[in-house]
């Protein structure tokens, strides 16, 4: 597949401590061509969060290869890797990870801080914009603690789109929101897949899962299915977003 952005094969990960080795992965082969949008499923312990820190080159696998953009991430340092993640890959978690009691502009802004290539451009109109694609541009100046989660999350997602990444990963992203909350994140996570984006989703629940178009089932660490979605949801809300 000359278009694949992710290719993973055999990959594998075994954490070890203090003298235990516990075999998250192993052998998980699959490629995401560029602008799909993929749910991995499985149930809690069962590899998930491990394959997606893989796939966002946070951690190294132990076993097998990945190759991102068609480049075995093996050949690069982790300075370098740490760039090419800053540049390609947005990350939004089920714990939100904003930085407490810094305004909303200032946790957009931070990946934009760690990239060189920014520094000469207009970082204001970049954060303002991925903000505004959010519906969250009135609470710029607020601190992430007088947010409520939905808004936590949503500021999550224009910290994650702010420097135009390739692909954006969410790990039960929806997972400490309310119904409402999660289904204006998962209408996010469309529209941006719509304007070309590549989202690997990462959910235990089917029904958020089915937002995706293709679906990846994990257990005990191995893939064990991989379908397209046939009755995809698509969420609606109102307000209009990604203007
Ligand atoms: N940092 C770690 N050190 C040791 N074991 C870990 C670590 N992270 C995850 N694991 C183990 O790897 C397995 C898979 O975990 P994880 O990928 O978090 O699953 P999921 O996200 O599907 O709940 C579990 O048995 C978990 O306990
Ligand atoms: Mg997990």
């Amino acid at each position: 597949m000359s278009s694949a952005i992710i290719q993973a094969k055999n990959l594998c990960k075994t954490y070890s401590s203090e003298g235990v080795a516990t075999a998250a992965l192993c052998g998980v082969t699959f490629s995401v061509a560029k602008g799909e949008f993929i749910s991995i499923m499985g149930p809690s312990g069962s590899g998930k969060s491990t394959l997606m820190q893989m796939l966002g080159m946070l951690d190294r696998p132990t076993g097998g290869e990945y190759l991102f953009e068609g480049k075995n991430i093996n050949d690069y340092t982790d300075d370098e890797l740490a760039k090419i993640r800053n540049k390609k890959i947005g990350f939004i978690f089920q714990s939100f990870n904003l930085l407490p009691r810094t305004s909303v502009y200032e946790n957009v802004e931070l990946p934009l801080l760690y990239d060189d290539d920014h520094l000469e451009m207009n970082n204001e109109e970049k954060i303002m914009k991925a903000l505004r694609s959010v519906g969250m541009e009135h609470r710029v100046d607020y601190l992430s603690n007088q947010l409520s989660g939905g808004e936590k999350q949503r500021v999550a997602v224009a910290r994650a789109l702010v420097n135009d990444p390739e692909v954006i990963f969410a790990d039960e992203p929806t997972g400490n929101l309310d119904s409402k909350s999660g289904l204006q994140v998962m209408r996010i996570l469309q529209e941006l897949n719509n304007q070309g984006h590549t989202i690997i989703l990462v959910t235990h629940e089917t029904y958020t899962a089915q937002h995706a178009k293709r679906i990846l089932q994990v257990k005990d660490g191995k893939l064990v299915g991989d379908a397209i979605v046939t009755n995809r949801l698509i969420a609606k809300g109102e307000g209009e977003l990604l203007k």
